[in-house]
This record gives C-alpha cells, sequence and structure tokens, in this order.
C-alpha cells in the first residue's frame, strides 16, 4: 500500500474526510452523471456523493421493476444523528418503491463488542427500531431480522468464505496474524445479510441497494467481488462493441456445463446451455445474436455496455434456473459524514461529540452552545474577515439534519461569509431547529412506540 493512500478501517477510529481521493481510489462514481428522481435533502446538498451501481436500481424503479434496500445497524451504544442519515435514505428509497430489509447485527456487536444478544435485542428495539418508527419507516414495508436468527444469512457467509482468503482480507482491510478472527467472520456474515434478501425465500433477484459511509465501503467491495465469483455467466464489452458473454466454468457447474469427469466434453449438454443463453437474449429483444459453442462465446454486436445488466440479470434468472446461486453483485451509496460537535469524529462513546435522539431539550442546547465554530476569535474580526460555514458546526448540523428549505441555507452561508451573521447568531438558529425537530421526534417515539412490533419480521419476534 503507497503511503499516500487512504486507508478505510471500518472498526477503526480514523476518519477520511478526502472524498474526492477516496472516489478514485476506492472506484467509486460520483453523483454526477445520474439523474436521481425526487432528490432527497441529502442529494440534494452533496452529502450522498458517489455509488457504486446505482443506476441498476434506478432503472428497475423507473421501470416498475421490484428492488430492495438493506441496511444493518450495530445495536450497541446509543442512537445519534449520524445514524439517522442513513435512515433518511432508507426512507427515500421506501418512497420510491423499494421493499426494505434491516439487518440487526447482533453477532457482530457480540463478537467484536461483548454486547450479549439478549442485550443486542434490547438495545435494537428500544434505541433503534423505536427511533425508526418515530422517523416515519413505514413498518409495513420493512423488515427486521437478526442475524442470530436467519440461518441463510450465515449460511451464505460459510459457503461464501470459499471463495476468498486472508490474502484478500489483507488487503482489503489490513488485516494480520494478530487480528481477532471475529474480525474475519463478521464481514462473511455482513455479505450473507447483503446478499440474502436475493434468495426466493426472501424476495428473490432483485437489484438491492445499501446506503452507507464510505468507513462500510471495505463490505461492500467484498461482497461484490464474492458475489460475481459464484456467476456462472461473465458479460463483458466486446472488444469493439458490443457485449461478449462466456462460461465461467467451476467445480459446482461443471457437470451441467457438460464437463465430464474424464475430462471430455457433453457436446449435446453444452449446445442445450448455449441453446438457454441464445433463449434469454431473444426475450430481451435482440436478434443479431451469434453463438459458438465451440468457441465458449457469445456475442451481442447491436448490444451496449449500458445492456451489460440487464442481460446479467437475464443470466442469473436462467442460472438459477440450473441450479446455481444467481446472485447480483450489490449497489451502494455513500454519504459524507456529519463533523463531530466538537469538531472531531462523531463518536458514540463520546457524548460530546454527538446528539442523542434522547437527548433532553436542554442538553442539545447546551451541545450546540459549546459546538466547534466556524467564526472569528472576536466579533469585530468576524464581522470584518467573515466566518467559514464548512467549518462551522451549527452551520453543518442545519444541513445535514434540521433545516428543509434550500434558499435559507443558502442565505444563512452567504450573510456568515459575508460576517453579517454571527457565530453565537448561527448557533442560536441551529438551536431552535434542532429543539423543534427533537421535539417533535420525542412525541412521534410515544405515538408510534406501538409499531415497533410489527418491523420485525417473522424470525424476529
Ligand atoms: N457493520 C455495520 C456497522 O458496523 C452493521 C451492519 C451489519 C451492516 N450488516 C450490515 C451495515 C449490512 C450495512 C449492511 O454499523
Amino acid at each position: 500500500m503507497g503511503e499516500d493512500e487512504v486507508v478505510i478501517d471500518p472498526w477503526g477510529s480514523s476518519q477520511s474526510t478526502d472524498y474526492s481521493r477516496i472516489i478514485d481510489q476506492f472506484g467509486l462514481s460520483s453523483m454526477e452523471s445520474l439523474s436521481i428522481p425526487n432528490p432527497s435533502r441529502l442529494h440534494r446538498r452533496g452529502i450522498v456523493f458517489a455509488h457504486r451501481e446505482l443506476d441498476v436500481v434506478l432503472s428497475s424503479q423507473k421501470q416498475g421493476d421490484p428492488f430492495g434496500v438493506l441496511t444493518g445497524l450495530m445495536p450497541s451504544g446509543q442512537m445519534h444523528m449520524g445514524h439517522s442519515m442513513v435512515i433518511d435514505q432508507v426512507k427515500w428509497f421506501q418512497s420510491l418503491g423499494g421493499d426494505v430489509t434491516i439487518a440487526v447485527a447482533d453477532l457482530e456487536s457480540q463478537a467484536t463488542r461483548g454486547v450479549s444478544l439478549a442485550k443486542g435485542r434490547q438495545i435494537a428495539l428500544e434505541e433503534y427500531i423505536s427511533h425508526y418508527a418515530a422517523l416515519g419507516l413505514d413498518p409495513e414495508k420493512t423488515n427486521v431480522y437478526f442475524q442470530s436468527s436467519r440461518p441463510v444469512v450465515q449460511r451464505l457467509g460459510f459457503q461464501l468464505g470459499k471463495r476468498t482468503n486472508l490474502n484478500e482480507f489483507e488487503s482489503i482491510y489490513g488485516f494480520n496474524g494478530e487480528t481477532n478472527l471475529a474480525h474475519v467472520q463478521a464481514p462473511l456474515v455482513q455479505v450473507g445479510d447483503i446478499l440474502h434478501p436475493q434468495t426466493e425465500e426472501f424476495g428473490g433477484l432483485r437489484p438491492i441497494v445499501v446506503p452507507v459511509g464510505v468507513d462500510q465501503d471495505p463490505h461492500l467491495r467484498l461482497t461484490r467481488g464474492l458475489a460475481s465469483k459464484t456467476n456462472w455467466f461473465n458479460v463483458n464489452d466486446g472488444k469493439s462493441s458490443g457485449v461478449v458473454i462466456t462460461l465461467s466454468i467451476q467445480d459446482d457447474n461443471a457437470s451441467a456445463f457438460g464437463q465430464l469427469p474424464n475430462g471430455r466434453v457433453d457436446k449435446e449438454r453444452l449446445k442445450s446451455i448455449f441453446a438457454g443463453i441464445v433463449s434469454c437474449l431473444e426475450h430481451l429483444g435482440y436478434s443479431d445474436i451469434l453463438s459458438n459453442p465451440k468457441q465458449g462465446v457469445v456475442s451481442v454486436p447491436s448490444a451496449t455496455s449500458g445492456d451489460k445488466s440487464k442481460i446479467r440479470v437475464k443470466l442469473l434468472e436462467y442460472e438459477r434456473s440450473l441450479g446455481g446461486m444467481g446472485l447480483l453483485a450489490p449497489s451502494s451509496t455513500y454519504h459524507h459524514f456529519a463533523v463531530g460537535l466538537t469538531g472531531e469524529k462523531m463518536s458514540s462513546s463520546k457524548p460530546k461529540t454527538t446528539l442523542f435522539l434522547r437527548d433532553e431539550l436542554p442538553v442539545v442546547e447546551k451541545k450546540i452552545k459549546r459546538a466547534f465554530s466556524g467564526g472569528q476569535a472576536t466579533i469585530e474580526e468576524h464581522r470584518r474577515l467573515g466566518g467559514n460555514p464548512d467549518i462551522d458546526v451549527a452551520y453543518q448540523y442545519m444541513m445535514y439534519f434540521f433545516e428543509d428549505d434550500d434558499a435559507f441555507l443558502a442565505e444563512m452561508n452567504s450573510n456568515y461569509r459575508a460576517g453579517k451573521l454571527l457565530a453565537g447568531e448561527m448557533k442560536q438558529l441551529c438551536i431552535d431547529r434542532a429543539t423543534t425537530w427533537l421535539k417533535d421526534m420525542h412525541e412521534m417515539r410515544d405515538q408510534t412506540a406501538h409499531l415497533v412490533e410489527e418491523f420485525l419480521a417473522l424470525d424476529a419476534r
């Protein structure tokens, strides 16, 4: 790893905010090329700043085809405002028609933070799900489950573990010989979390999007890689144009593909596999399909790079009919982290850095009054030089959490820079909005308490 590379550690306490470098280094796509339907506050403000293959999900949405959204919560500590950003995004996907699955990472919390399963359950319900209800997630369209009580999640993690090794974990997560094996197991369970909604039992093949902070990207890279490695058919761009499909022959599909144990090939079997590929492509409306079983290639000259994902999905269906897992690599989106109140990283274990959803209003007021400010040292200097909203926590919290009105924010931003608005005044604006927001939310929490049970999947009750 080069010296100037950003290291992302999902369990670490450091946090890089060099987002353009993160985009480059990890091969994320920026949001610019996408057209986002009915963009939320987080989209409009550039807080959701990157994605992997979100276009696959958006095109399902556009066509009225099913898609899902999955997230997970770590049942430890208290829910804070940073956590609520993920729920904002889940709600947004839900409003676009996505079904919602939420993993309670009770196995991970037990293994990496020493929280018992019973305690994890209690924290998940009282601290997280009750707030999700208050924040307006729809219990009818949300399924919460526990890692510990959904066997398919653990089974998938175990099964896919076969397709990776310690070297890959070392390069993705920076592990070494000292690494506790709980940190090897937890990501594999998370792979199971992310992929299992595609199984027939949990909704079947459809695009799944996982909205996360960049700290979770290592898990997505791992999951996407593992899902792709199981695929029976490769779908690639042709040399000069078109799309080319080849077989990915593996131990578990060799016989289905007509590869006989004696090294010979069952030609009839192979032919029928190719006929199946052609029929998938015909269903998609292509008429210029060139099938060459001898060379092991099917090409579609008129298909474009943008057609690959629908071809892939069709072939995954076919793979399933032949006995394969048929797993589609998950899509993901990435948001900027809100800064901690003190200017350092927001963290549950440091109450001074964050607002908790259970904080009493006087506490909230006090915390914001003490927050890191982008103002100048004296009023005179502030009037003369202006403040910096980019590092001003009060401004940032309005932008991330409490203020819906873009025009108002823009005005405060320029007034602050011009020195017309003082740091104390900015804090008061934030306190007013935070107080209203939290008061409403606390009321909602009481009113929606009876819904918590309804969020739980049958295997979680
Ligand atoms: N590892 C996540 C965390 O630390 C929790 C989690 C478990 C998760 N499974 C997930 C997040 C699946 C997103 C998707 O918070």
